[in-house]
């Protein structure tokens, strides 16, 4: 199994060595292999806000760099892990960057099957809110979060954070290693069928203004009258009608712009 690390700190520091134990810890039941993506050495450069990846694919965009590389790094990958420190209550700027130059990745997802495990280190705040958004990220990114941890780093009480540091590391290795030996497709829950309804009715209008988007949707059938998902997998119906609902609220929405 390659795991790819996609790794926010600039630095060999806390969060660099907690990937490290949780990959001691995994070693010791499955065969796997943590690459690491240094964000901070990656020739990435800052999104221009131009907006054509979007409207007219990713290829478009004026940054040339190594974000099309690093995206078919990604799809070689069997699972990702995204981590970041807290900074200024956030993920660092490195992380930051890739996620936006990845931005189109929101509206056409691609990393279906991947799983993915989030973990963030902080010196006291923040690691929940910075967890949340990753999921956010990674979820709509196509991928299945498997689990998170938020770790705060050993500072005065050093002995007791240290103890529940590796516990939690143990454990974090326990059910990342537990999801990867499982081949089970997970239902989507009732926020990604809304994501998956809420940009099908957005997209569906959009066949002029942002064709890229457009195509994308229509070439994976995800504008067919029975799409429920964006995979084959089995939707719970009283999801798929809500998804349903807003699905058309935002079609109709978009259409209204439209005209005005
Ligand atoms: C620029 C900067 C901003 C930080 N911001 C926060 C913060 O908002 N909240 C917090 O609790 N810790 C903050 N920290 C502490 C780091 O999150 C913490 O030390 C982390 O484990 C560092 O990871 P690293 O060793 O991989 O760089 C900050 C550290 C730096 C360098």
């Amino acid at each position: 199994m390659k795991i790819l690390v996609i790794m926010g700190s600039p630095r060999k520091g806390n969060t660099f060595r907690a990937c490290e134990d949780l990959h001691e810890q995994m070693q010791k039941d499955i065969p796997v292999t943590f690459e690491y993506l240094w964000l901070q050495d990656a020739h990435l450069l800052p999104c221009r806000g131009c907006l054509t990846c979007f409207t007219h694919g990713e290829e478009t965009c004026p940054n040339k760099d190594d974000a099309i590389a690093i995206e078919q790094k990604m799809h070689q990958a069997d699972a990702f892990i995204f981590a970041s420190p807290v900074y200024g209550m956030n993920v660092t700027g490195q992380m930051k960057i890739f996620i936006d130059r990845f931005s189109y990745v929101f509206h056409r997802p691609r990393f279906f099957g991947k799983k993915a495990f989030l973990l963030v280190t902080t010196g006291v705040l923040g690691a929940p809110s910075v967890l949340s958004y990753l999921e956010k990220v990674a979820r709509i990114w196509g991928c299945e979060v498997v689990g998170k941890v938020g770790l705060i780093t050993p500072g005065l009480d050093s002995g007791k954070i240290v103890t529940k540091n590796e516990k939690m590391i143990a454990d974090s290795a326990r059910v990342f290693t537990k999801s990867l030996q499982n081949p089970r497709k997970k239902r989507p829950g009732l926020w990604d069928v809304i994501i998956f309804h809420g940009q099908r009715g957005a997209f569906s209008q959009l066949e002029k203004i942002s064709p890229a988007d457009y195509q994308y949707w229509k070439s994976r059938g995800w504008f067919n009258p029975g799409a429920r998902y964006f995979t084959d997998v089995r939707v719970n119906p009283l999801y798929h009608g809500i998804g349903k609902i807003l699905g058309s609220i935002s079609a109709r929405k978009i259409q209204k712009e439209l005209k005005n």
